[in-house]
């Protein structure tokens, strides 16, 4: 401990002269400080050989420490004006975070411009890439693996939610960001990394735009960054588990639906099971049909009709739960940007009447990203389901 807060110390002292106190106060044991040099050798010079992604915050490459231990290094781009003092705390409250069902923060590199995160990592890389990616990457999933996935990641988030202190939004729910550990267990990562890059993420910055799938309309139009958005786009990740189709491509049929646009069609069809993967053969049809309808009330357009994270769990856990259809209403799908800027609206069927007043209201201001706040209204698990006696 002594160990990792004096070196921390050292770092803050060249970088941002912070007082001795103040440096103690924000180090933990949790935090393991490495330096620049230490994850160069683990990375091979960042070899691009190493490097096993990208994305909005940076580049990731695969490490091994000098112990032997496997690790995820996610460079940031360097792009946040944040100070040293405000990135530690944030990266002491990440690394205080466990649960079987997150990515494990090991530690961080801030060495004159660079900025690094270690995680653990993780041997079947993300959801995207074994369920959405191209063939050469694609790995068959049975039933019970995409259930356990489902479920898990309903976990972590749920703890992000409820049990975290303070109680955290994660803001990018979606495929890659679902990484799958060597049984296929999932654990959620870059929660809390939003954060990190306070200057340079708005609600609909470039890089959320390129996830526009899984964005709740409320928090893609108006702002409105409540839990439930995060529970809207679980319920998109969810339909992606069962139909191993993407949600990002405008593809279901040929009116070109998004992905929850044409369950909702099949739904009213009464050709619900037609979404399940073609490469899922065998597949108990009753509890499917259970975690498709989940999804579903998921992705309601109206957040306070959505059930928070605890509720998902159960519903999706307990078989005997009968789901109370009645109260299901239409999803909420946000097409995006154009071009020109304009948004193209929330799709089909799905804004409310409450919707519909906030937009008038929204007059095109920049809204307020209400970061962190719960979900103002609260809806009765009784509302959305029905236990059956045991
Ligand atoms: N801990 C990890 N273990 C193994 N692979 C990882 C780990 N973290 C990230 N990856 C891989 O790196 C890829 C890129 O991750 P990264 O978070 O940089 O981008 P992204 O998730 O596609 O986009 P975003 O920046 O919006 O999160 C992931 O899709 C995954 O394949
Ligand atoms: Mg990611």
């Amino acid at each position: 401990m002594f160990f990792n807060c004096f070196r921390v110390l050292d770092k803050c002292k060249r970088n941002d002269r912070l007082g001795q106190k103040e440096a103690e106060e924000i180090c933990t044991d949790n935090v393991r400080v490495f330096s620049y040099n230490s994850l160069r050798s683990a990375t091979d010079d960042f070899h691009p050989s190493t490097r096993i992604g990208g994305g909005g915050f940076g580049v990731v490459y695969k490490g091994v420490l000098r112990d032997g231990t496997q690790v995820a290094v996610k460079s940031l781009s360097a792009e946040s004006k944040q100070g040293t003092r405000e990135f530690l705390t944030e990266i002491n409250l990440i690394s205080n975070i466990h649960h079987p069902n997150l990515v494990n923060l090991i530690g961080c590199c801030i060495e004159g411009n660079n900025r690094i995160l270690v995680y653990e990592y993780l041997e079947n890389n993300s959801l995207a890439s074994v369920l959405l990616g191209s063939m050469s990457k694609y790995v068959p999933l049975d039933w019970s693996t995409r259930a356990a996935i489902c479920v898990g990641t309903a976990s972590g988030l749920a703890f992000l939610h409820e049990e975290v202190e303070p109680q955290m939004v994660h803001r990018d729910i979606k495929a890659s960001n679902i990484l799958l550990d060597r049984n296929f267990c999932p654990k959620i990562g870059d929660f809390g990394l939003a954060k990190l890059f306070p200057d340079n993420v708005t609600h609909i910055s470039t890089r959320v735009a390129g996830t526009v799938g899984y964005l709740a309309p409320e928090y893609a139009l108006l702002g409105q960054l409540t839990k439930k958005a995060d529970v809207y786009s679980f319920g998109i990740l969810v339909l992606e588990v069962i139909s191993g189709g993407s949600s990002s491509r405008a593809a279901f049929t040929d009116e070109l639906l998004v992905l929850v646009e044409w369950v909702w069609k099949l739904r009213e069809e009464g050709r619900l099971l037609e979404c399940v993967d073609p490469y899922l053969t065998k597949f108990p049809e009753a509890e499917v049909i259970r975690f498709i309808k989940v999804a579903l009330f998921c992705t309601q357009a109206a957040a306070q009709k959505r059930p928070n994270m605890k509720q998902v769990v159960e519903m999706l856990s307990r078989k005997e739960i009968k789901l109370n259809e009645s109260a299901l209403t239409e999803p909420g799908v946000y097409r995006g940007v154009n071009k020109g800027g304009n948004h193209r609206g929330l799709g089909l069927r799905g804004s409310s009447s409450q919707e519909s007043s906030s937009t008038q209201g929204y007059k095109g201001k920049s809204p307020a990203v209400n970061q962190g706040s719960s979900s103002a209204s609260v809806i009765s698990f009784q509302s959305i389901s029905e236990v059956a006696p045991r």
